[in-house]
């Protein structure tokens, strides 16, 4: 999916956004000030920044949705992209799970990374900390990606398909994923990963939009568009899963030297190829 259909898919459009001249100076965060000037107010939004930006416009156009040249005069841009997204998912009630919630959990790690990994929804203890991954299967996930010398810190940003908890830990509802769906592409869009590590049943179908069983899907190669480039994804099981059936854990460790022999962590510094 590219940019623009994921913002319209949204329906918030992109948010370009001229940078602040030197010298004025609104140094709340951009999603504060696109609130403000959209005459909402975003108690989210509190942080200071000084790299704040002024004004929030969205383009009718998809050519106007690029980026304007480095230095071109005051309107130079910014993407405060992100920081919208995520203000407007932790503000988000287009579902029920808004209700039963503790937290939204948006996501965590490098925000430059080389692998997104895509789980299915929070647990318990997930709602509670408001991070992915943080219970027992989290446990074992950071392991597994220590093992191939990756980290939530480091080349890996974690993520769910759902980003509230469905309570009592149900499957995800259709319609739940549906809604969540529009913020995961623009997630995506916006990660621009190499590779993205679809952890369990829902991951996978949710991303490659197909029922087939888990057993086939991980003995294949996909890939997925993301903003036009066609991304590598390994599907693999649940670390949930592994921790049910621990014999499985060869075949997962299987996936993920899979996944690292298409698209190993960058070197410090290193520009990566997207
Ligand atoms: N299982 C998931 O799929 N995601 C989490 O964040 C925790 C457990």
């Amino acid at each position: 999916m590219n940019r623009a259909k994921a913002w319209a898919a949204l329906d918030i459009g992109p948010q370009w956004i001229p940078r602040r001249r030197a010298g004025s100076g609104d140094s709340r965060a951009p999603a504060a000030q696109i609130a403000a000037a959209r005459g909402e107010t975003d108690a989210t939004a509190t942080e200071e920044r000084p790299d704040a930006v002024l004004l929030g416009r969205t383009p009718d156009t998809e050519e106007q949705a690029q980026p304007a040249a480095a230095g071109s005069g005051d309107w130079q841009v910014i993407a405060a992209d992100w920081d919208l997204l995520r203000a407007e998912a932790l503000g988000c009630s287009r579902c029920a799970l808004s209700q039963s919630r503790r937290q939204v959990v948006f996501g965590v790690g490098d925000r430059r990374p080389d692998w997104v990994v895509v789980g299915e929804a929070p647990g318990a203890e997930e709602d509670r900390r408001g991070e992915p991954f943080v219970g027992e299967a989290g446990q074992l996930l950071d392991a597994m990606l220590e093992a191939v010398g990756m980290s939530r810190a480091r080349g890996v940003f974690i993520l769910n398909v759902l980003k509230c908890r469905p309570p009592g830990n149900r499957d995800p509802a259709p319609e739940e994923v549906r809604e969540c769906n529009r913020f995961l592409q623009a997630q995506l869009t916006l990660l621009a990963p190499r590779l993205v590590l679809a952890m369990g049943r829902f991951a996978a179908h949710t991303l490659l939009g197909t029922d087939e069983k888990i057993g086939q899907l991980r003995q294949r190669e996909h890939r997925i568009d993301i903003d036009g480039r066609p991304v590598p994804l390994v599907v693999s099981y649940h670390p949930a899963y592994l921790l049910r059936s621990p014999v499985q854990k060869r075949l997962g460790w299987q996936d993920l030297c899979r996944a690292r022999a298409l698209v190993p962590l960058s070197a410090p510094g290193d520009q990566k190829a997207r």
